[in-house]
């Protein structure tokens, strides 16, 4: 069985991530989606909050689980026998970043590998901060995160100033 690990902060999901989900449910016949809990920097978003983001865009999904971890990825994606790790880039920017984070969980974990995926061009300009920076000042976020979750997430980052 292929299982992959797909991880992030999610803070919160956007279309970009979305994009992501939709073309590696096929690819795979599990995929974990997960989501870091701490982090350096301090997330906008409550963990609950952002795993109750992703579950409620991705119900029809047979094959996603979501769930949170902390520590290590390589630790994570072994407790779930993930052989696989994803991550999408954006532009050549992400790069470097994703260059040294796939050569680090290859020391610490060989047996697995991570898989790159090109974001969508049209989500290549797009981010998690983006968002919450619009979406706190009043502008419109449809189109850049999902619609499931679109006028809470609005109203939930209006009161976030
Ligand atoms: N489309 C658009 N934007 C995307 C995207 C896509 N497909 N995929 C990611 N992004 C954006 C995110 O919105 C986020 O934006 P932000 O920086 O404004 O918040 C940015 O790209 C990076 O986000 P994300 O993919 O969630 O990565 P991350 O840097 O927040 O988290 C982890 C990376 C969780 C994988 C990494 O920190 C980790 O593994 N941590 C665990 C500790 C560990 O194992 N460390 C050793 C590894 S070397």
């Amino acid at each position: 069985m292929r299982i992959c690990v797909y991880p992030g902060s999610f803070d919160p999901i956007t279309c970009g991530h979305m994009d992501i989900i939709e073309r590696i449910v096929d690819m795979f016949d599990r995929v974990v989606i997960g989501v870091l809990q701490n982090r350096e920097k301090q997330p906008l978003f409550s963990l609950d909050e952002r795993l109750g983001y992703i579950r409620r865009c991705t119900p029809g999904y047979e094959n996603v689980e979501v769930e949170a971890f902390d520590g290590l990825l390589v630790d994570f994606a072994r407790a779930k026998n993930a052989l696989y790790i994803v991550r999408g880039l954006r532009a050549v920017s992400d790069f470097e970043f994703e260059f040294q984070m796939a050569s680090m969980n290859k020391k610490l974990y060989p047996e697995a590998e991570t898989v790159f995926l090109m974001t969508n061009t049209k989500y290549s300009f797009l981010s998690s901060s983006m968002v919450r920076e619009v979406g706190r000042w009043g502008g419109c976020l449809r189109g850049l995160v999902p619609g499931e979750i679109l006028p809470d997430l609005m109203k939930r980052l209006k009161n976030s100033l």
